[in-house]
């Protein structure tokens, strides 16, 4: 099976490092004078090679640059970039555009607005296949070039802080950058936009997989003073009281508690309009970062960076800061994606594992029970639908907490069934004694007893 980039946890920490050593190279042959991150000129390393862009949402920076990159590389590029003319408009799955287009590319690199259709297409086709953005989900190649961008600027990644700003619910590069910084040892400090705070499954996990401590604002002033979490762990002041118009802004907190001397980078993201839902907080109070944002002492080494496109939370003012990396970052995108299409091509082999993807468990497949909550999951959409199953990762717990395997939205489950006996229990307990391929997930019991199962125990009567 290839190896496929769908979420940042596809890559153990030693290949993000390979890849960056791999870039690295790139800058050393390719960049310009002066300007390392401007890569100039061709290695001809995939001159046989033939590789498929398919964006399904609008997009300049991610999808030139894997052209340019694959150009750079001397290979090929086949694109689809208006989903207007290709086949999904007349309703063709996910599944059988990827087994068309592998037939034609050694690679696909996929953009969609559902959440989880890499996941999907990685599943489907046997070609690699490198997400794009999908959603609101992730946007791991993203989260390299980030990565990569840091650790040119600052040396490494340990123990730097880094304030993130703006609409951290729905924008896909901060959920995959976050994941990124944790696992590299940064702390990150969180500034959403009121109503705009990280997802709670992102949270969740950050602190409960990623050893990460949540530190909220209410409890900074009672930490040790110079208390400074230990490597690998960040911290989180609470979301909720950060944002503008509320009761404390982040200077506020910074002015009061100390931990944050430095501030080695604000990571500043655009409002996502084109993913509210209706009746969902909007960009109202949005954190605006400008030269008046960043005018205390420790921001004085900061470096400023945004995914791009900006709107209008970073001031223009900022393009001529000697803080403003954001065209660097872009710039850095294509040394990142070469050695990102090396890897998975196999054209430098050893950067990547041979087989799947560390911790990648086979995950349970829905036998009708439980559906995902997440309306924008590609398994809620009606063409997917057809031949697609709801699939979860168990996580534990009681009640049994489930991540779907597309999306990574999470829900715990009200009841476990053994489908060849017909039985459930409100336990989750009762899931080690169940063959895996007998359980069945439902979310509250009336779904249980509408399909049909029976409780194991009658529960006893009160009095
Ligand atoms: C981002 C995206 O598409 O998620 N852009 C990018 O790929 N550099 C950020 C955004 O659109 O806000």
């Amino acid at each position: 099976m290839a190896r496929s980039l769908v979420t940042i946890e596809d890559l153990s920490n030693q290949e993000i490092e390979a890849v960056f050593a791999l870039a690295d190279e790139f800058v050393a042959k390719l960049g310009e004078p002066g300007r390392p991150h401007r890569v100039r000129g061709r290695l001809p390393l995939a001159e046989d090679v033939v590789i498929a862009t398919l964006f399904f949402e609008p997009s300049t920076r991610t999808r030139l640059s894997f052209e340019s990159a694959m150009h750079r590389l001397g290979g090929h590029i086949l694109t689809s970039a208006d989903p207007r003319t290709s086949s999904a408009v007349k309703g063709e799955t996910i599944a059988d555009t990827v087994r068309v287009v592998e037939t034609y590319a050694e690679l696909i690199v996929m953009r969609h607005p559902w959440e989880g259709a890499p996941a999907v297409a990685a599943e489907f086709a046997e070609v690699p296949i490198i997400n794009a953005g999908d959603g609101s989900h992730e946007h791991p190649t993203q989260t390299l070039c980030d990565l990569y961008t840091l650790r040119c600027e600052k040396g490494g990644l340990r123990d730097l802080n880094v304030v993130i700003c703006g609409d951290l619910k729905h924008g896909r590069t901060v959920h995959s950058l976050v994941y990124g910084l944790a696992r590299f040892g940064a702390r990150i400090i969180t500034y959403p936009a009121k109503g705009l705070e990280l997802p709670q499954h992102v949270v969740r996990r950050l602190r409960d997989e990623f050893g990460g401590t949540w530190v909220r604002a209410d409890q900074i002033d009672e930490l040790p003073s110079g208390w400074l979490p230990g490597n690998g762990i960040y911290t989180v002041p609470d979301q909720l009281s950060l944002g503008r118009g509320q009761a404390e802004s982040v200077h506020e907190i910074f002015a009061r508690h100390s931990p944050f001397k430095t501030i080695d980078a604000v990571y500043v993201t655009r409002p996502q309009g084109e993913r509210r839902r209706e009746g969902e907080a909007g960009a109202a109070d949005y954190p605006v970062v400008d030269t008046s944002f960043l005018k205390e002492r420790r921001y004085r080494e900061s470096r400023v960076m945004h995914p791009l496109p900006r709107v209008s939370e970073l001031g223009y003012e900022m393009d001529v800061d000697s803080r403003a990396i954001y065209f660097k970052q872009a710039s850095y995108g294509i040394p990142v994606r070469m050695a990102l299409l090396a890897a998975l091509l196999r054209l430098r082999p050893g950067l990547l594992a041979e087989g799947p993807a560390a911790g990648s468990a086979p995950p349970h497949v829905s036998r009708g029970g439980l559906t995902c909550g997440n309306e924008a999951c590609v398994s809620n959409q009606e063409s997917e639908r057809r031949y697609l199953k709801p699939k979860f990762k168990l996580l534990g717990g009681d009640p049994l907490l489930v991540r779907c395997h597309y999306c990574d939205h999470e829900a715990t489950v009200a009841c476990v069934g053994r489908a060849d006996r017909k039985k459930y229990d409100t336990h989750a307990s009762r899931v080690g004694s169940i063959p895996a391929e007998e359980l069945v997930l439902f979310a509250s019991e009336s779904a249980a007893r509408e399909a049909g199962f029976e409780p194991y125990r009658t529960p006893q009567r009160a009095g």
